[in-house]
């Protein structure tokens, strides 16, 4: 579904208005780099939350200077283009916004010369973006992007063809999801997720030395099982086999949200069901996303005035 309105470069336009040739680089190569973030809608007091804009738009702007795509708007102009985007299209439901930076220069060559970067945001109506409240996953055979090849950390339009050809593969043997390994034979992460387990009394997740993209909602999650459940976590390396007799596995990332893994490779995890760690961090994540956790209040940035 499109909506009436995107930013683009500063302002609220028309999304029609919006117009990328066939010859962008954008399109030809790949070149861009963005973001995924939710605005979550409160029924009760009638508000919408964008929720971690300023963690969002940092990321943004660390995957552009990485690229070479630094461009002029600030992480508090960004800010205020989004809210006056949900406003202008009047987001009244939980909303996904697709910010992107762009190389749009229309001559032939994948170059980064930083010229000609546009950017662009649009809204989406996404309540549930995997379309089941536990799942099936199973390891890829394609190996996750290295650091040296085209980093993790960056957030690129160019690195989810990574992604989509382990989605085709696991879906296509029936799975869910999939989960990449590094050229290190470590596991590193889901498609577009994070993963954790929980094994022996702690909660565990791959390092960014293992080729993950350094997840927002990872750190949440790290931050709510420590202060909030007391549970130590840990950042190491995980092996494949750890995955099958792990107590518990899940996905955390801004689409996905907080999702059990109860099955890897076809073998149950735990009791085959969402487990108590991943059922505690779900509802404190689920609470504090709609602003009623005064301690991370400043996680949501409320849209409408009041
Ligand atoms: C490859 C990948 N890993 C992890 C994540 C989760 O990151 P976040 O929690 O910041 O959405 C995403 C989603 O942005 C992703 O695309």
């Amino acid at each position: 579904m499109t909506e009436a309105y995107v930013y683009y470069q500063g302002k609220i336009v028309k999304e029609d208005d919006v117009k990328v040739s066939v010859r962008s680089k954008a399109f030809n190569y790949g070149l861009g780099v963005f973001e995924g973030i939710r605005a979550y809608w409160d029924d009760e007091k009638q508000q919408l939350y964008a929720f971690k804009l300023k963690e969002h738009y940092n990321r943004l702007k660390e995957s552009a200077k990485t690229v070479n795509m630094d461009f002029d708007f600030s992480i508090d102009d960004l800010i205020q283009g989004t809210i006056d985007l949900l406003k202008a299209n009047n987001c009244r439901t939980t909303t996904y916004l697709r910010p992107i930076v762009y190389n749009d220069a229309l001559d032939i060559g994948p170059t980064l010369d930083g010229k000609d970067v546009k950017v662009v945001i649009y809204t989406q109506p996404l309540n549930k973006y995997a379309g089941k409240s536990e799942l099936s996953v199973g390891v890829t055979s394609w190996r996750r992007i290295s650091n040296n090849q085209l980093p993790p950390r960056t957030k690129a339009t160019a690195a989810y063809l990574n992604s989509a050809l382990a989605a085709l593969e696991t879906k296509r043997a029936g799975f869910d999801e999939a989960i990449f390994l590094t050229d290190g034979d470590h596991v590193c992460e889901g498609s577009g997720e994070n993963i954790f387990i929980f094994r022996k009394g702690k909660l565990v997740t791959p390092p960014p030395a293992d080729n993950i993209l350094e997840g927002i909602t990872r750190d949440l999650v790290m931050k709510l099982a420590e202060e909030e459940l007391g549970i130590e976590v840990e950042e190491r390396s995980i092996s494949r086999s750890e995955l099958y007799v792990a107590d518990e596995v899940f996905f955390s990332g801004t689409a996905m949200e907080v999702t059990p893994i109860v099955a890897v490779d076809h073998r149950q995890i735990g009791t085959g069901h969402e487990g108590e760690v991943c059922k505690q961090i779900k509802e404190l994540f689920f609470n504090l996303t709609i602003g009623k956790n005064p301690k991370y209040a400043e996680s949501c940035t409320p849209v409408y005035d009041k």
